[in-house]
């Protein structure tokens, strides 16, 4: 783009918008250096001018017309940062049909419009990025689109929530202290609304919609197929109790909620998103609190893990402002559809194999039910505690389909409680 000024809407003034906003003045001359260019901002739209802010904006560029912000001919790149579906991708359509370049950070937006979104950047040679859409400040998706992209991606092991990875990591330190096992996820959840990391409503972050999300987009970009949100598997977290993370810490192992994707040996494509046992020496079970990490295996590379601060003002505005830097270096896309969109076929999660963790609590002849019962399928381990009448097991590899159908029975049969969760592999 040469020695210009690059003239900048931003979407939202928020926890992010204010991060940039901050991060693109204090850098003003290091992003001057990396590109020649200055990151001149015309507009931040906000929904109230009163607000008091994170950041020292400018009252005169604040605007509450997103019409004005979004389609100013004077500016080249819109930056969306508002959250949620709608009017996020809207004013992202608008922008781009106005043939603006477009920065998002929102993966509500790219897991269910990003085909389209694509789509119309390309027709319009425009640039469309999300890199802070996934994972906060790690530049996974730049990196499968670039340094890593020579590689064929076979699987992808995901910490891509650090809401519920903090939730679930003050779990383990509140057991740890003497909280009651039934009490230890209200509390940590509780902790996380106090300290700003989870929501009033946390539904989309505990029951796995925001991972879900970033997998569909992680996913699509790892292995070159379009992946419709509806399926990558969602599993939450609200189902797991203190008893699980008590017996994990026991056997060697945490309990994490894994995003994972992986090419079958049949060539179809699975996704999904559910809590996962993880022994304890593995890299990602010393991912704690409001961190990410992606555990990425590829042909050439092999093994590679990418590790740092998922969420938060700056190191999301990071990600932006990498972005940002993209855009000004090379403004016009490649001129090839984007590999990404290809179709291709995903397995159900009902067709995979896993080892399983079982915790049965209930009378003697209710665990004597379900201990028959995985006795057959064949039992790995099996630890008791009859005080608690409760015991748990691994189970030997069990296809998904069949095992839940016949533990779905057992529940019914036995009236006793069995918690399931899968095993890393
Ligand atoms: N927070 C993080 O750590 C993080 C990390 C990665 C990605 N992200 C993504 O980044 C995006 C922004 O998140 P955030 O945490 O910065 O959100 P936020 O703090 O809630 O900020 C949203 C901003 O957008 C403005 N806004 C919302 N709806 C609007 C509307 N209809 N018209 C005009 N302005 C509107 C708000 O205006 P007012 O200030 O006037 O209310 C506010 O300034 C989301 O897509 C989120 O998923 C966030």
């Amino acid at each position: 783009m040469g020695k210009k000024n690059l003239r900048i809407s931003l979407l939202g003034a928020g926890t992010v918008g204010s991060g940039v906003w901050s991060l693109l003045q204090e850098n003003a001359d290091l992003l001057y250096a990396q590109t020649g260019c200055r990151f001149e901002v015309r507009h931040v739209l906000v929904r109230s001018l009163d607000k008091p802010r994170k950041a020292p904006i400018p009252t005169e560029l604040l605007t509450t017309d997103a019409q004005r912000a979004v389609l100013d001919p004077e500016v080249d790149v819109v930056i969306e940062l508002l959250g949620g579906l709608e009017p996020a991708r809207t004013l992202i359509e608008q922008a781009l049909q106005a043939g603006k370049h477009v920065i998002t950070a929102n993966k509500m937006v790219m897991a269910l419009a990003g085909d389209r979104l694509i789509t119309l950047a390309s027709a319009q040679k425009v640039r469309l990025l999300y890199e802070a859409s996934v994972a906060g400040s790690l530049p996974i998706l730049t990196s499968l689109q670039g340094a890593l992209a020579g590689n064929r991606i076979t699987r992808v092991v995901g910490i891509v929530n650090s809401t519920t990875n903090f939730i679930l990591r003050t779990m383990e330190e509140g057991l740890e202290q003497g909280t009651p096992a039934e009490d230890s996820y209200r509390i940590a959840l509780q902790k996380a609304q106090e300290l700003g990391y989870a929501e009033a409503d946390p539904t989309s972050d505990v029951e796995g919609y925001d991972a879900q999300y970033k997998m569909a987009i992680l996913a699509r970009l790892a292995f070159l197929q379009y992946v419709p949100v509806e399926a990558v598997y969602r599993e939450g977290i609200t189902h797991l109790s203190g008893r699980d993370m008590v017996w994990a810490k026991r056997l060697g192992y945490g309990i994490k909620l894994l995003g994972t994707a992986e090419r079958l040996p049949d060539g179809r494509l699975n996704v999904r998103v559910h809590p996962t046992l993880i022994p304890l020496e593995n890299p990602l079970c010393v991912i704690r609190g409001a961190f990410s990490g992606v555990w990425l295996q590829g042909n050439g590379f092999q093994d590679m893990l990418m590790h740092g601060m998922a969420a938060g003002a700056r190191p999301t505005a990071s990600a932006v402002v990498g972005d940002l830097i993209e855009v000004a270096r090379h403004p016009k896309p490649l001129p090839i559809p984007d590999p990404s969109l290809q179709p291709g076929e995903t397995a159900p999660i009902e067709s995979l194999t896993f080892r399983y963790f079982v915790r049965a609590q209930g009378t003697e002849p209710a665990l004597e039910s379900v201990r028959r019962a995985l006795g057959e399928w064949g039992i790995l381990r099996l630890e008791e505690d009859p005080e608690a009448g409760e015991f748990v097991a691994f189970t030997a590899p069990l296809q998904e389909g069949y095992f839940q159908e016949q533990m779905a029975k057992l529940r019914a049969q036995s009236g006793g409680a069995i918690q399931v969760i899968r095993v890393l592999e």
